[in-house]
This record gives structure tokens, sequence and C-alpha cells, in this order.
């Protein structure tokens, strides 16, 4: 495993759209590990394939009960609503307050590509919306509401 560099602020590959992960080889499960690997060293709960320089769809994420990866995830149901304070591991020292669905329900492939199904309530649900919208090439300073707040 090997900690890969985070790209950060206005570095233009966070704002290019994903295309769908095709070969669940080894490759991709070196990039899933790596991945995981940048996440917990720096200290967040979710990192995307454009977070790395990957433009896939590509998502790992960790709110405290161990690795999920996501492969072409997509969310396919979604019910109330969060506000609460948000920041990214690609912009150090800016949060902001966005508001998310409470609860979400997404639809993902494994390391192996097999779909699975997997719902989320509060952090989670916030964490799942978040690395979606990176693959879209959103961050989650376009969602602040209100102004964004420097450490
Ligand atoms: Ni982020």
């Amino acid at each position: 495993m090997a900690i890969r560099n985070i790209l950060k602020d206005e570095d233009p590959t966070l704002r290019k759209v994903c295309r769908p992960v095709t070969e669940f080889n080894e490759r991709l499960w070196q990039l899933l590990d790596d991945m995981a690997e940048t996440m917990h060293k720096a200290e967040g709960v979710g990192l995307a394939g454009p977070q790395v320089g990957i433009l896939r769809r590509v998502v790992v994420m960790d709110v405290g009960d161990g690795v999920i990866e996501a492969i072409n995830p997509e969310i396919v149901s979604e019910s109330g609503k969060q506000e609460g304070p948000e920041g990214c591991l690609s912009f150090p020292g800016k949060w902001g307050t966005v508001c998310r669905p409470n609860k979400v329900k997404m639809k993902a492939q494994d390391r192996h590509g097999k779909w699975y199904y997997l719902t989320g309530e509060e952090l989670l649900a916030r964490c799942m919306c978040h690395e979606i919208d990176h693959l879209n090439g959103i961050v989650f300073l376009d969602r602040v509401k209100g102004g964004v707040e420097t450490e």
C-alpha cells in the first residue's frame, strides 16, 4: 500500500466528471488499498478517485465502522434532511454548513464487481452524498449555505 497525493483547492481534476470503472482487477484493488490508507492517514471519512488524480468512479469511506468501498456508486433513494458542518480533504481548513438528506440508499459495486445496496444515515449519508458529488466534479463548497469558514 502507498499514500497517494491528495489534490487540493483549484486543481482542475477536482472539477471533472469521472468515467465508470469497467475492470475489476489488481490495479483497481491497489488503488482502493492506497485510497483507504491515504484517507486514514489524513484523518478523513471519505475519499474519491479524482482527489488522488484518478478520473474513475471509485470511492472509499470510513465513518468509524470500517472501510466501505463503493465502485460506480449511485444514490437510489433519499429521505429527510440534515444540516451541518462539512469539510473536505481537498480543501484543508475550510468548513461550511451543507444541507444533505438524512438517509440515503446507495447502489454500488464491490472490488469484485458485485452489486450491493447500502443504506446510511446521518454522517454516513452525508459522506455518501459528498463523495458521489466528487465523481461528478462537484465539491462541497458549491453547496455551502451562508459562507465558507476558514480555520
Ligand atoms: Ni471531499
